[in-house]
């Protein structure tokens, strides 16, 4: 009772000192000439929502900057002197003595910055909005709105709510964001956020000048490549105006207590945020570019991308890919070409739906006509290459587009992204539909029949693999090599102990291994980049062997897997991984640059990822803080999308089978790559699940009907997927598929919080405070979802994706999660044998601990 009366003192305390403090302090919300703003004090706005003051930035520099008030954390919005900061805190902001702007003087009255304005005869003053707008205007102007300066025309890395991107007639400016150039140097950086006002006007997201993104044209609801921008979102809704006083771009937020804004973040990531009051929280509400298909140019001219498929990249119909070599490498880079020609008088039209406009910086818009007069109109115009409608809102107005059509992507229905266009195809491509879909369809067929042979046994395997590599022999460059350092013998010496190397090729398939130009690597260089396998350049001990850091004779970074030659397992398991990993490129997936085979050493070369694997951060105690939320979610949807594009493949589908926290590495930026394919699975056509004798895997994160019945599908890798996503969440370990000590595993644990209403409870104490109690709650529903018992009720990794990506999609409640089933192996039990191999074998199938360190 004491303590709670106690208690109910200290908060009237604080209330009372709150309710007075505005009274004590002498606070203002405006410069007059009389009434500079020096050092010690700063701007407040009428009603609390920005200050405006003097701010440090990193080794003792200091600028003038717009921040939010009431966040206890400053978050700058806004800097004045970005590029000429002062060298120490000593400094004045006042109007000029001839009253033509304001200036920023430093300690010994040198003006740093100033912001001018026209010549007027009244006083002026500068005054700071709630909006966040500081703005200069003479003080008994009846228009309180006829601005003389305003910070608004001035942008630097963000974008608040009324805040106009663009063109303005009045002033001339066309404004745009600017990064920083770090965290914490607010002078300009490399990316720039611009309205690109000329066609059919777009936003590019540039770096020194380069465009890597495009949001694509505004269409009447949306940029034609945001599908998340929603004209019913219940936070926000966006402005665009396109008239002969301006274009440009604005956003309003719809409920008074929230904050947003965009920015450019100096890493390039343009990102929205919003603020939680109730959870005091930034939460990263979208941010862009998101996926391959987001980056610029991906396929090339007349390639649309599809992040959905795999490959990304595709040609539209009636085109094929120019270089199919390259396009088979997953390089879309050079794009399509016409399959026919066009002839003019008698091209028609295709349509496309759910597609991101191409660019159409030089595209022309007719905001008067109608689609059929567009249609008519491009006919007409043999340089019309395709239209579509201006303002898909109401469906009224022509866009034309008159040059080649580059950066396309095709949105799922289910995104609700992208829109209607038509362009212009030979007549002879009308009549025959389907006939020619996607140019690079034949190859990737060729592909499945010779992946689907892979599985169907290891014979094919050993052979396909040969074929690997006697066409390496015939590629100059490798031989080169091989002469030059005598290892070609070596190398064949491995190949006449391969199975029969079949004289006729027969197999259409044998044509993509042709493509697969996978370099070898040579064992003297390997040795000599790896200090000869010492053991300090060891990093880590993966499936089947040891995995040692290299420096190439080039300088380059690799991370060299040098099999153990005991392992009778580790020759199919290389085989595998050689063949699958080299055909998949995914900026989440590690990349293998190369093998060497010698004698019975055989070695995988990797990229080298500096931060190494999760597992070596997230439960280490004096490292995981190293994880904050951000970077938390960023592995966790990385990760997914990773393993969507393992999966989601229409042709042939992988299963990495065994997916845990120390195959999955982080690169500089702390972005997620799955590694270790050594065990994976390539299901073709149909397939979707498959039963094995041999379980292999890690104890805690098999699903129950994988670790008891060998039955492996997509379903069990989103459960190993869960299991990650809840580790990452609370930094725990989950320890296996029984129960010890009667302690809760983590996936109970987290059943168990998650069922009382508790679930926050789980997120690991390094995380801190400050994280998005949103995105964490989605975090853990969607690994409960993914653990659940049964596969069937487990999502698959685009709704996985789905449901991490966005508040608005509505999760089902996770039921049970599948665990403890069986019970814990007894080390005195017959059916349990252990070996050097630290596998063990319950219920006749044997089980690789690979997890064992
Ligand atoms: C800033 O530097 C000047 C000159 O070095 C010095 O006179 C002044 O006191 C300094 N101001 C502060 C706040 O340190
Ligand atoms: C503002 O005016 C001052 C003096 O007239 C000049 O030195 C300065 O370059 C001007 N600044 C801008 C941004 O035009
Ligand atoms: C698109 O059409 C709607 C409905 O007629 C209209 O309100 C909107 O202003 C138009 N948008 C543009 C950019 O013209
Ligand atoms: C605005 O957000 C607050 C906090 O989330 C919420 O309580 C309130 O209902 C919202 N207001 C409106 C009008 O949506
Ligand atoms: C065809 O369209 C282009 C681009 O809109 C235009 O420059 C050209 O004048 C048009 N040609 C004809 C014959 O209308």
């Amino acid at each position: 009772m004491r303590n709670a009366a106690e208690h109910h003192h200290h908060l009237r305390c604080f209330l009372i000192t709150f309710t007075f403090l505005p009274l004590l302090t002498t606070s203002t919300d405006l410069i007059t000439p009389t009434k500079p703003l020096t050092q010690d004090h700063t701007l407040v706005s009428a009603a609390q929502q920005f200050e405006l003051g003097f701010f440090p930035g990193a080794s003792s520099t200091w600028y003038v900057g717009i921040w939010y008030k009431n966040i206890p954390e400053r978050v700058v919005v806004w800097v004045a002197n970005r590029d000429s900061p002062l060298t120490n805190s000593s400094g004045v902001l006042k109007f000029s003595p001839d009253g033509s702007g304001l200036i920023l003087s430093d300690h010994s009255g040198t003006s740093v910055w100033s912001a001018n304005h026209s010549a007027n005869s009244g006083t002026t003053i500068a005054v700071l909005l709630d909006t966040g707008n500081f703005v200069v205007r003479e003080e008994d102007d009846e228009d309180p709105e006829n601005y003389l300066w305003q910070s608004f025309d001035h942008p630097t890395d963000t974008l608040l709510p009324g805040m106009k991107l663009g063109w303005d007639s009045k002033t001339g400016l066309n404004r745009y964001l600017t990064s920083w150039k770090s965290a914490d140097d607010p002078s300009t950086g490399d990316f720039a956020f611009k309205l690109d006002i000329s066609g059919y006007p777009e936003i590019h997201l540039t770096n020194k000048g380069n465009m890597y993104y495009r949001s694509g044209p505004w269409n009447g609801l949306r940029f034609s490549g945001v599908p998340e921008m929603r004209p019913s979102s219940p936070l926000l809704s966006f402005q665009f105006v396109r008239n002969t006083e301006q274009i440009s771009y604005s956003f309003t937020q719809l409920n008074e207590s929230m904050h947003s804004r965009l920015l450019v973040k100096h890493n390039g990531v343009l990102q929205r945020f919003i603020w939680i009051p109730s959870s005091g929280i930034w939460n990263p509400f979208w941010y862009a570019p998101k996926d391959q298909c987001d980056d610029y140019r991906e396929c090339g001219v007349y390639g649309i991308c599809d992040a959905n498929a795999s490959p990304v990249c595709k040609c539209m119909k009636a085109f094929r890919p120019k270089n199919p070599q390259a396009w088979n490498l997953r390089d879309g880079s050079d794009g399509c070409v016409r399959a026919t020609e066009l002839d003019c008088d008698s091209d028609g039209f295709l349509a496309m739906s759910g597609v991101k406009l191409p660019e159409s910086g030089n595209a022309f818009v007719d905001a008067e006509i109608g689609l059929d007069r567009c249609r008519e109109m491009c006919q007409r115009n043999c340089s019309c290459r395709g239209y579509s409608s201006a303002n898909i809102s109401d469906g009224s107005g022509c866009v034309m587009w008159a040059e080649d059509l580059y950066d396309m992507r095709q949105y799922a229905a289910a995104e609700g992204g992208g829109q209607d266009f038509y362009y212009r195809v030979p007549a002879s491509e009308l009549a025959a539909p389907a006939a020619s879909e996607a140019g690079g369809d034949s190859n990737k067929t060729r592909l499945t029949i010779m992946i689907t042979g892979i599985v169907v046994g290891s014979a094919a395997l050993l052979v396909g693999f040969a074929i690997f590599l006697a066409q390496k022999k015939h590629q100059s460059e490798t031989v080169n090599i091989l002469e030059r350092r005598g290892s070609r013998e070596r190398s064949q010496d491995y190949l006449a102990n391969s199975p029969t190397i079949p004289s006729k090729r027969d197999q259409p398939g044998e044509a993509a291994v042709d493509e697969l130009e996978l370099p070898l690597y040579d064992i003297t260089a390997l040795v000599a980049a790896t200090n000869e396998f010492s053991d300090e350049s060891k990093l880590g001990q993966g499936g089947f062997g040891i995995v040692y850091k290299g420096v190439l004779a080039e300088g380059q970074e690799v991370a060299v897997k040098r099999l153990s030659k005991t392992s009778v397992q580790g020759v199919e398991e290389f085989k595998n991984e050689v063949k699958l990993i080299a055909r998949l490129q995914h900026r989440n997936l590690v990349r293998l640059l190369g093998c060497c085979v010698e004698m019975e050493e055989k070695m995988l070369v990797y990229e080298y990822l500096e931060n190494k694997s999760l597992d070596s951060i997230l439960f280490k105690k004096n490292r995981s803080s190293m994880l904050e939320w951000q970077t938390r979610f960023k592995i966790v949807c990385g990760i997914a999308r990773g393993l969507l594009y393992l999966h989601q493949d229409s042709r042939f589908r992988i299963i990495h089978r065994d997916l845990k926290a120390s195959n999955i590495l982080l690169d500089k930026d702390m972005d997620p790559k799955i590694s270790d394919f050594g065990m994976a699975r390539i299901f073709g056509g149909d397939q979707t699940e498959a039963n094995t004798k041999r379980v292999v895997g890690t104890y805690g994160y098999m699903s129950p009907e994988y670790a008891m019945d060998g039955l492996f599908s997509t379903k069990s890798d989103v459960f190993s997927f869960g299991v990650l996503v809840l580790e990452i969440v609370s930094g725990t370990k989950n320890r296996g598929f029984y129960q010890t000590h009667n302690q809760l595993n983590l996936l109970a644990y987290a059943w168990k919080l998650y069922r009382e209403g508790r679930a926050l409870e789980v997120v690991d104490s390094a995380v801190g405070e400050r994280y998005a109690a949103g995105e964490v709650m989605r975090c853990i529903q969607v690994g409960l979802l993914c653990v659940q018992e049964h596969a069937e009720d487990r999502p698959n990794m685009s709704n996985v994706v789905l449901m991490l990506s966005s508040d608005f999609v509505s999760m089902q409640q996770p039921k049970y999660p599948g665990y403890c089933l069986g019970r814990r192996p007894n080390e005195t039990d017959s059916s349990l044998r252990r070996n050097d191999d630290e596998s063990c074998t319950v219920n006749q199938v044997t089980v690789t601990m690979l997890d064992g360190r």
